[in-house]
């Protein structure tokens, strides 16, 4: 399938990573057709889709018109089958493989035959999601950074079976919403959090075994290597949940004894301290309540 016969695209799960592919779609003109299972989480997505494309007609990046249409494009849905008419279908629900799993052998049944089932998962096999379905060469990984408007890059994962045709209708796809595109093979992490998560936890080992404070090794990272954020407030910005939960991928996919997820870590999300979404995270985001030293 080219792009230029994608005119209409599925997205499933309303959340941050959702809302915002919901809004690059619409703003070029493509028909989205958003599912969540949360009717409170697509009134949040409606939200800030036209939140975000008022700022951008303010900004003059986007005319009055073309935000208007932005909006007469997205529809959403709490019916599933709504989606049965998408040419790509694009997955961005929770991070647990037997949930989508199961998403992905009903959208293999409503699916019209052509369409292609993308996953944004950060860590999940690509292989694996698409063995639930009766198209894998179909099924492919199309993930987008957070937050999608704003960063300029998808990675695209390429599971065992998926074919030629529909990575260059993916790849042609993330172009059109002005990305660029990197490929990788399907194994854990991929490409961008193979790298990076094992970065956060080796910050994660600095503090806890005592090397320096989370203010200096975030500002060791931000001045000594250009990065724009530390790594310590990076995890907390992602989620530290979502960090262990890599982690582990990372531990039991590789086998290696140097991804063990860090104990100070590990013990954060076990306390709740989840980052930036609970307040409080490695840093204290609750002005008002005392930093508890765990
Ligand atoms: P989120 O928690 O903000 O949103 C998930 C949404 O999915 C929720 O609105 C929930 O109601 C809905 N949902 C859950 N199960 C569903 C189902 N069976 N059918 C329909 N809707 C369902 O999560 P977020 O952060 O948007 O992440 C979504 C996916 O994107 C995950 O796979 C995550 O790993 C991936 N991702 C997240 C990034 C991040 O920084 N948050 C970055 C890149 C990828």
């Amino acid at each position: 399938m080219m792009t230029e016969e994608i005119k209409i695209i599925g997205v499933v799960g309303g959340g941050q990573m959702g809302s915002g592919i919901a809004l690059l779609a619409a703003a070029r003109g493509i028909d989205v057709w958003l599912h969540d299972t949360d009717p409170n989480a697509l009134t949040r997505s409606r939200k800030y889709v036209s939140g975000f494309v008022q700022t951008l007609v303010s900004k003059g990046h986007l005319s009055q018109d073309a935000g208007s249409d932005a909006l007469v494009h997205l529809h959403c849905t709490s019916n599933l089958e709504d989606l049965h008419s998408s040419d790509v279908i694009i997955e961005a629900i929770v991070e647990s493989e037997d949930v989508k799993r199961k998403l992905f052998s009903e959208l293999d049944k409503i699916a019209k035959a052509s369409c292609i089932l993308a996953s944004n998962t950060s860590s999940i096999s690509i292989t694996r999601l698409a063995s639930a379905t009766n198209r894998p060469q179909q099924v492919i990984g199309m993930h987008f950074m957070n937050p999608p408007p704003i960063m300029r890059l998808v990675e695209i994962v390429r599971g065992a079976d998926t074919s030629d045709a529909s990575f260059s209708a993916t790849k042609s796809l993330a172009e059109r919403f002005g990305k660029t595109v990197i490929c990788s093979q399907d194994y854990p992490g991929f490409i961008v959090n193979r790298i990076l998560m094992p970065m956060i936890n080796e910050a994660f080992y600095t503090l806890y075994t005592g090397v320096a404070s989370k203010e200096d090794i975030d500002t060791g990272m931000k001045l000594g290597t250009n990065h724009p954020m530390g790594p310590l407030e990076l995890a907390d910005f992602i989620g530290l949940d979502v960090c262990l939960s890599i982690m582990k991928i990372l531990h039991g996919g590789l086998g290696d004894g140097r991804y063990a997820p860090c104990p100070l870590l590990v013990q954060y999300v076990d306390a709740g301290r989840l980052g930036r979404k609970r307040g409080i995270g490695v840093y204290n985001y609750r002005k008002t309540v005392k930093e508890t030293s765990l």
